[in-house]
């Protein structure tokens, strides 16, 4: 039997693209400066991957070649070299708890507000829709009808936010789901006709989608009564994250709440939010 060490075996497989430590500074750069999203010596070989495929779609030479093209000032490329960095790992429901804080302490409070007849809510980085629907299928059912409810629903990706305009899934996204949630808020296969669900039009006329870079001016008013910005931060640095939190509490409402994601954290960052335990907070008057 011949001894190969496994460092021989992974130099023996050869791949298709040379990535240079050059290459993976200048992507590095790029991505951090236009969205802040960090990308560690550990994300190589997903940026590898990531930004081959864009070199095999522009039929690229490489990645000095495809680099050339993606990072030039006022690059068509850029916005699709940026789509292929982002990760956008989503579900519907996705940390339920979240889903029943805002049905169970917070939306009864402001229904018991009698002058109240609007409602804002922002999914910040919404990624495919999942996340801004849940929130549509929490609100639905329990605020009155002639209330003026809208989400926003904003994402970096401009694929993302096509599918979430679409709003229609593989099976497979709402697998695992209460049937009765599949009936009241999907469109059946059979409806859509292509083998997948569709969220009903109700739900669908509630979410808006924009394209909005967290990082840049942002062109809403607001204030919104609850942000959800979850597994979005955990890619930004900290001082990245402080200046978000604080631009997040300017945007609420008094009172409003902000969700963040189960790894992430406000800890020694802002101090314009109260912890209410489980990654939710409320802003402080
Ligand atoms: C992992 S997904 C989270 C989706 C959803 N919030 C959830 O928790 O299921 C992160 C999303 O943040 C978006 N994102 C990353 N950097 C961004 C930025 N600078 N501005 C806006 N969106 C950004 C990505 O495109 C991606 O869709």
């Amino acid at each position: 039997m011949v001894f190969t060490p496994r460092l021989a075996q992974y130099e023996m497989h050869e791949r298709e693209f040379i990535m240079t430590a050059k290459h993976f500074v200048a992507i590095s750069k790029a991505v951090y400066d236009y969205a802040g999203i960090v990308l560690s010596d550990a994300k190589k070989d997903m940026v590898y991957s990531r930004v081959s495929r864009c070199i095999r779609r522009t039929s690229s030479e490489g990645f000095d070649d495809y680099l050339a093209i993606a990072l030039e000032p006022n690059s068509n490329e850029f916005i699709h070299f940026v789509n292929a960095i982002t990760t956008n790992l989503t579900s519907f429901y996705r940390e339920k708890h979240h889903f029943d804080f805002l049905e169970q302490n917070i939306l009864p409070t402001l229904v018991e507000d009698l002058q109240r007849k609007r409602l804002r809510v922002w999914s910040a980085g919404c990624s495919t829709g999942e996340e801004p629907y849940t929130i549509a299928m929490t609100l639905k059912d329990q605020i009155p009808s002639y209330w003026d409810t809208k989400i926003l629903a904003t994402d970096l990706d401009t694929n993302v936010l096509a599918t979430g305009r679409e709003g229609a899934y593989g099976v497979g996204r709402v697998e695992g789901l209460a049937k009765h949630i599949i009936s009241d808020y999907f469109d059946t296969p059979q409806e859509k006709g292509d083998g997948r669900v569709r969220v009903k039009q109700a739900l669908r006329d509630m979410v808006f989608f924009k394209r909005l870079n967290l990082l840049r001016q942002w062109p809403m008013k607001g204030p919104f009564d609850v942000i959800f910005c979850r597994n979005v931060v955990i890619y930004f640095d900290k001082p990245t994250q402080k200046v978000l939190f604080d631009r997040f509490a300017d945007m609420l409402a008094p009172d409003g709440h902000l969700f963040i994601g189960h790894s992430e954290s406000m800890y020694k960052l802002t101090d314009r939010f109260e912890s209410l335990g489980n990654t939710v907070y409320r802003k402080i008057r």
